[in-house]
């Protein structure tokens, strides 16, 4: 079943000279549920794209529709809803509040919307992730890998449909960002969250069920497109 989708999605950046098309024409179907990486060299447009489908800034034409509701319809504030009821993100640089443990950066979300923590949701994503025993730490007493699986955990405390992640992996070494991946693939299977990821890293990408590879602002490859000879 579909989650989200883009149509003829372009996004030109005007900054003082040249025009930059970062985004032409692009066009993709997410199924709920599914864990997708998005690939491509530096400047082929894999974090303009996975701005434009979480709503983060606005395609120049074309548009996201999130289960059947065209994103280009809401304003900024109902975006701002969407975003934090319907979606998390990950980033490369793990953006922890540095004064907070784990477990308070974990429920900091929820907080920030009113809402009552769900326990068993949140039990389940410690034990997944593996940081039960990290909860108490200040995030400058964890490893890169330990901080990145609390912002994971964090990412997803509020329940998303679409977990959104751009490199998440790359400050980890190899091992580390292997490991994390695992997770974050178990956490999809396991809680039915759409993953949708962004890594310049191949051997990252092959961990996904379907690697989308841009090549200047266009879909070059898909493996979750069905060639009809
Ligand atoms: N805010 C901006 N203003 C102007 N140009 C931009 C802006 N953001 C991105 N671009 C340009 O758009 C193109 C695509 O950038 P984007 O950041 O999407 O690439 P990327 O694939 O994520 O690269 P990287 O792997 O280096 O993160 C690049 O040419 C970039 O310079
Ligand atoms: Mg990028």
């Amino acid at each position: 079943m579909e989650i989200l989708r883009c149509e003829s999605l372009t996004k030109t950046y005007q900054s003082g000279g040249a025009p930059v098309h970062a985004l032409q024409n692009v066009n993709l179907t997410f199924s709920q549920g599914s864990f997708t990486a998005i690939t491509g060299k530096s400047g082929s447009g894999k974090s303009t794209l996975l701005h434009m489908l979480s709503g983060l800034d606005r395609p120049t034409s074309g548009k996201v529709i999130y289960q059947d509701n065209d994103l280009s319809k809401y304003n900024d504030n109902q975006l701002s809803v969407l975003r934090r009821r319907r979606f998390g993100f990950v980033f490369q640089s793990y953006n922890l509040v540095r004064e907070l443990t784990a477990q308070e950066n974990i429920l900091l979300p929820v907080m920030l919307d009113s809402r009552k923590p769900d326990e068993n949701h949140l039990n389940r994503l410690i034990e997944i992730l593996g940081i039960g025993d990290r909860l108490s730490h200040l995030p400058g007493a964890m490893s890169g890998g330990q901080q990145q699986r609390v912002c994971i955990a964090r990412a997803l405390a509020n329940k998303p449909a679409i977990l959104f992640a751009d490199e998440p992996t790359g400050n980890l070494d190899g091992k580390t960002g292997r490991e994390v991946l695992t997770l974050m693939r178990t956490v999809s299977q396991e809680l039915g969250i759409t993953m949708i990821l962004v890594t310049h890293d191949l051997t990252v990408a092959e961990q996904a069920e379907r690697i989308i590879r841009l090549e200047d602002g266009q879909v070059a490859d898909d493996s979750g497109t069905v060639v009809i000879p």
